[in-house]
């Protein structure tokens, strides 16, 4: 073994340093060949920091043809790994650039890569020095040109950012297009895609009455599937108009599906890029989690044209100033199209499931990290998620009218510019008149916030007093942390009437008292109503008083987090004493569901949620250390219990409601979800497949097929199971994004020969190993979902990972960082599981060639 090999070193925020050069214009011409394309880049540079006389452009695995400096041939520049370093002793100068290289081996699905017969780009985060030398960075902006040549019956279609300027036909069967994108941008947010699409159509007209054509580019014969993306977008264009004023700016808006990417989707100025899994959708093939994940990504790439492109990110270590606001944004969208409870507590999952496990692994990081070896690393659930809730609590401090003012005056200042957070932040303030001075420690400190809870009621005042006290703990990314400005939300309710009053306290020293006089002794308080602060709560609450909350609480979000904590506590009870609590928590569990049945909940998207368990990821984070596999099963035997409880329930609901023309609204997929909830019950009770049964043969839609499968993979039921997935195989074979959540559900189930089920799946025809969406299906859902058999006690699920990581290292090296997530964790995990998911990784870290995505993560969790 070569033990010679430097690591690669980290980049810090401290080091930011102006480029010190303008690129006035860029000029690029493509000639596209799957196997040797061809770049021309002119770039009009223009000296800005006199003193300095060198010009850094990045490159990384091209083979340069030619450089020439105002027409000549220049050849005082150096080589480097990285780039070139150009002796520019001129105040201006025009730089021409000719590179080539081969977009068909390029696996990693960065730069410009030619998979599925279609040429496609993605240059986020840095992804552009693999297309052309140039400066690879957020705070280069300039104005772009670009002509595309290439085949023309192969790719009949060839796009780029903005409008197009001309086209034509040239010999050889090809042809030409140029396009010109009038606004200034950095280089991350160039795209080109070459293909032959069907193409859908429509228009929007603004509100200020400005006509944009839309256009949706989707593999041919999908065109049927492509109208819920084409009307999400017009929703989202309108909803930005009405919610922040803010308008299109160019005359075309094209949207491109594409089967190889490496994320869900990008927003490229006026030609996004997506995964064609987030753009497809019509009932037979789609779920109405499909028909929401298209409609929310779609709006996030749109709103990222004002926030992220219009005014867009200094360096990397900004990249939360455009991603947790799109996302706030997004989300706020989302509540005003469907339900805004059903909303919020996906993304409290979201937080609490994935973004607290980041902060208290190796991988822990604020929402602007300090220092990062491979940026692709970063785009997180803490910079997206937690992001977007620091937005959400300087729109609570604010007030919806404050933080419009905010946004505006954002946009005031920083129209067309490349910035930082505190320059948000800044504006905030600034418009408000709010301090938000304090409020800024959420950008630099990482980790999860507890906040300890203490109640006093005094009945001859008829003051309640609420001890308040904070503390983060230390995180493997920083020892030290400051008190925290945290807005707690509260609600005073009411058992017997229907009085309640609610205000926010903001928490801002180490430990302070909230005092509500006035309080009658039935009234009660609920603290962080709709979560308004990411941090965890500690309290003791009794199961009586949790029931009067899920029953009382005006707060929705309060309501479902209460049943949250006594369903967390149940699990734990057994969890910590498996034979004498059984008997205690079945009964507490009757008493739940006798309350919630009998309670008459109108919403039906509530109640789903209140008689569901909290996942297992949340569970483990309230340990320092687990026996994964006794968790495992303390929360089987309580999904149990529940199930047993809700029979009768369950039955009423499966016979009541009938199927009805399918439409995707909020009611009704409330509906077919408590459907579908009741049915994964009613088999794991009954051990009665009849019902599933007929609803899978009856479906006419995705979410009943797929709510079917999933009820009847139950240990008494893998037969019946395994029957309706070949049919379903049979019938979906050709549709590789419908064949991926069969993958997926084979991958997930619990069952001991699970690795050669493996082998099927990796071997079957339509599987493909350079693929994200099928790899994710089958390794990802493996490793992140299939608890008991990834953990499986001879360490054979680690090693299965571990292998396909290795693998996936030399083809897709931000793929294989992704999924090498759940390994990280080896720490928290009692006895042999910790050795054999460390010797997993120490081989991870042996890799020969071992990329800086996997280096990154692997060495921070080794080191911890
Ligand atoms: N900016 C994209 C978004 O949030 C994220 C993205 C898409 C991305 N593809 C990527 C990030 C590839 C890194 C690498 O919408
Ligand atoms: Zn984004």
């Amino acid at each position: 073994m070569d033990n010679s090999v430097v690591s690669p070193t980290a980049r810090r925020l401290s080091d930011y340093k102006p480029y010190g050069f303008e690129i006035r214009s860029v000029d690029l011409t493509f000639e596209l060949e799957p196997a040797n394309t061809r770049v021309t880049s002119k770039l009009k540079v223009k000296k800005q920091n006199l003193r300095l006389n060198k010009l850094y452009l990045d490159g990384s695995g091209l083979e340069l043809v030619s450089f020439k400096i105002n027409g000549q041939v220049y050849e005082s520049y150096k080589k480097t790994a990285s780039g070139l370093e150009v002796v520019f002793p001129f105040e201006s100068a025009d730089v021409e650039i000719v590179t080539q290289f081969n977009p068909e081996q390029n696996k990693s699905l960065e730069g410009l890569y030619y998979a599925a017969s279609t040429f496609c780009t993605q240059c986020e985060a840095e992804g552009f020095r693999k297309i052309s030398y140039y400066p690879d960075r957020p705070d280069v902006l300039s104005v772009w040109s670009v002509k595309i040549v290439a085949d023309k019956h192969k790719y009949p279609y060839l796009l780029s950012n903005g409008n197009k300027t001309g086209e034509g036909t040239l010999p050889d069967g090809k042809h030409w297009v140029s396009w010109h994108d009038p606004f200034k941008k950095p280089c991350y947010l160039f795209a080109l895609v070459a293909g032959d699409f069907d193409l859908l159509s429509d228009e929007y007209t603004t509100q200020s009455g400005r006509k944009v054509n839309l256009e949706l580019y989707v593999d041919k014969g999908n065109a049927g599937r492509g109208s819920h993306a084409l009307e999400s977008l017009k929703k989202s264009m309108k909803w930005d108009e009405d919610t922040f004023g803010l308008e299109y700016d160019l005359d075309i808006y094209m949207i491109v599906a594409v089967d190889f990417f490496n994320m869900g989707a990008m927003e490229n100025k006026g030609l996004n890029v997506f995964n064609s899994k987030f753009v497809l959708a019509d009932e037979e093939s789609a779920t109405d989690e499909d028909y929401f994940n298209v409609e929310s990504i779609i709006a996030h790439e749109y709103f990222h044209n004002w926030t992220g492109n219009r005014v867009t990110c200094r360096d990397w270590f900004q990249l939360s100033l455009k991603e947790g606001l799109t996302v706030f944004r997004d989300q706020q969208f989302s509540s005003d199209m469907s339900s805004h409870i059903s909303n919020r507590i996906k993304q409290v999952r979201v937080m609490r499931e994935h973004q607290f496990a980041e902060d208290a692994g190796p991988m822990s990081h604020p929402i602007r990290p300090e220092e990062v070896i491979e940026m692709n690393n970063f785009y997180t659930v803490t910079v997206y998620d937690k992001g977007a809730e620091v937005i959400r609590m300087i729109h609570t401090l604010l007030g919806a009218e404050g933080f419009r003012k905010g946004m505006d005056l954002y946009f005031k200042r920083h129209d067309g510019q490349a910035v930082t957070c505190d320059d948000f932040v800044a504006a905030m303030q600034d418009a408000s008149g709010v301090d938000l001075e304090q409020f800024r420690r959420w950008y630099r400190q990482s980790g999860t916030p507890v906040v300890t809870v203490s109640k006093k009621y005094n009945k001859d005042t008829k003051k309640l007093v609420i001890k308040l006290e904070q503390r983060t703990p230390a995180t493997a990314d920083q020892k030290q942390k400051q008190d925290l400005h945290i807005p707690v939300a509260w609600e005073l309710f009411d058992k017997t009437e229907n009085k309640h009053s609610s205000g926010v306290f903001d928490l801002k020293q180490q430990a302070d008292q909230l005092i509500i006089d006035d309080v009658q002794q039935q009234q009660d308080i609920v603290l962080f109503t709709d979560f308004s602060a990411p941090v965890k709560i500690e309290q003791t609450t009794s199961t009586e008083s949790a029931i009067e909350v899920m029953l009382h609480a005006h707060d929705s979000f309060s309501r479902w987090d209460a049943a949250q904590t006594v369903y967390s506590d149940l699990i734990w009870q057994i969890n910590d004493s498996p034979d004498n609590s059984c008997a205690e928590v079945e009964s507490a569990i009757n008493a739940i569901v006798q309350k919630l049945t009998g309670a008459n909940i109108s919403d039906r998207g509530l109640l789903c949620e209140l008689l569901s368990l909290p996942g297992f990821d949340y569970l483990s984070e309230q340990r320092e250390t687990l026996d994964v596999l006794a968790l495992y099963q303390a929360r089987e035997k309580v999904k149990h219990f529940l199930a047993s409880a809700l029979t009768d329930f369950a039955a009423r609901v499966i016979n009541e409601v009938s199927s009805s023309e399918y439409r995707y609204a909020t009611e009704d997929v409330a509906i077919r979800r408590l459907k579908n909830l009741m049915l994964q019950y009613h088999v794991l009770a009954t051990e009665e497949f009849g019902h599933a049964e007929q609803q899978f043969t009856n479906a006419t839609n995705m979410t009943d097929s797929l709510g079917a499968l999933s009820a009847m993979r139950t240990e008494a039921t893998l037969p019946q199971f395994e029957r309706h997935m070949v049919a379903f195989e049979e019938r979906w074979r050709q549709d590789v994004l419908v064949l991926d959540k069969w993958f997926a559900l084979h991958a997930g189930t619990d069952r001991d020969d699970i690795l050669a089920t493996m082998d099927l799946l990796t071997s079957h025809q339509r599987f493909n190993f350079d693929n994200p969406n099928r790899v994710r299906s089958v390794v990802g859902t493996f490793a992140f979902y299939n608890i008991p058999q990834f953990h499986k006690a001879d360490g054979s699920g680690y090693q299965y990972v571990a292998d396909n990581i290795i693998r996936l290292n030399s083809v897709n090296p931000q793929v294989a960082a992704r999924i090498v997530t759940p390994m990280l964790r080896w720490k928290k995990l009692m006895g042999e599981r910790r050795d054999k998911m460390q010797n997993q990784l120490l081989r991870i870290a042996d890799t020969p060639d071992l990329s800086k995505d996997l280096f990154e993560k692997v060495s921070k969790s080794l080191a911890e």
